[in-house]
């Protein structure tokens, strides 16, 4: 039977307000995905601020090419094993796709992440007019909302590939409004995935809440890795903005409490993790 850490310290609840509070003093937001309660209750004792349950967990946890086949009821049921792992770390749920093509879908399958998976917050890819309108709905009904812009994995045959968002003046400016609409609609949170480092700062500046950066550079508020990447456990290529903090440490705890160090210090990411 899973037993929940007796060791880890106590520490206040991270809330929605109080991530805007941490940008507001300057303090960066560690954050890592998590798909179970195990790994949750190390990341809880190790100091991580969010645990997002991503949709991520198609590739890393199923095995599949994409984050596509990821259905609701997957999402909630690893939603809820996380859930079960944390005490006082925020739990953020990704809606999968197809999930908030409209309001009505998009309210009910939140409203699902939230009751019965025990998210307090659940994020959303995209910044176009009809995704904003979705976020102001979910916000209107107490729906805390992350939304995430850049590489959005859900796009993937969209984008032909994952890459790198926002290299054009154009892509830049169009990822700018983004941002402000999506603050706009109602959003408490950002992901930035993979973009020039110089536009994920700019972003962080102009917006009131907090940006989480992946493979977006050092300026923005927190820092966000895929937990699989972080241990050095995704078979394969590992992307060149992550790095491997298990390596020459002796448990995944420490990995952990060294990520959330690194990224609280800004050494992480350094000049080695930063593609443009
Ligand atoms: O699905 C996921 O894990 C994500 C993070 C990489 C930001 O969206």
């Amino acid at each position: 039977m899973y037993v929940q850490s007796a060791d880890a310290p106590k520490r206040k609840p991270v809330t929605v307000p109080g991530l805007r509070a941490m940008k507001a003093r300057g303090e960066r937001i560690v954050v890592l995905t998590c798909y179970d309660a195990s790994f949750a209750a190390h990341m809880e004792a190790a100091g991580v601020d969010v645990a997002l349950v991503g949709d991520s967990l198609g590739m890393v946890v199923q095995g599949q090419a994409s984050t596509l086949p990821v259905t609701l009821d997957h999402m909630l049921y690893h939603t809820s094993l996380v859930a079960r792992g944390l005490s006082t770390t925020l739990l953020v749920a990704d809606l999968p796709f197809m999930q908030f093509r409209d309001q009505a879908t998009a309210l009910a399958a939140a409203g699902r992440l939230m009751a019965e998976g025990g998210a307090a917050m659940v994020k959303l890819e995209g910044g176009s007019d009809w995704v904003c309108d979705v976020i102001a709905t979910l916000t209107s009904h107490d729906v805390p909302v992350c939304a995430h812009l850049g590489l959005t994995p859900q796009s993937v045959h969209k984008m032909g590939g994952y890459r790198m968002q926002g290299k054009s003046g154009d892509a830049a400016a169009r990822l700018r409004e983004q941002a402000r609409a999506i603050v706009a609609a109602g959003a408490e949170l950002l992901v930035l995935e993979s973009m020039p480092a110089a536009l994920a700062g700019e972003i962080t500046r102009d917006l009131p809440i907090p940006t989480i950066g992946i493979g977006a550079g050092a300026e923005c508020d927190g820092q966000v890795l895929v937990c699989y990447d972080m241990l050095g456990l995704t078979p394969g290529h590992r992307p060149k903005f992550s790095k491997d903090f298990l390596a020459g440490r002796g448990s995944v705890r420490d990995a952990i409490a060294a990520y959330a160090d690194d990224v609280r210090a800004g050494r992480f990411p350094g000049p080695e993790q930063i593609a443009g």
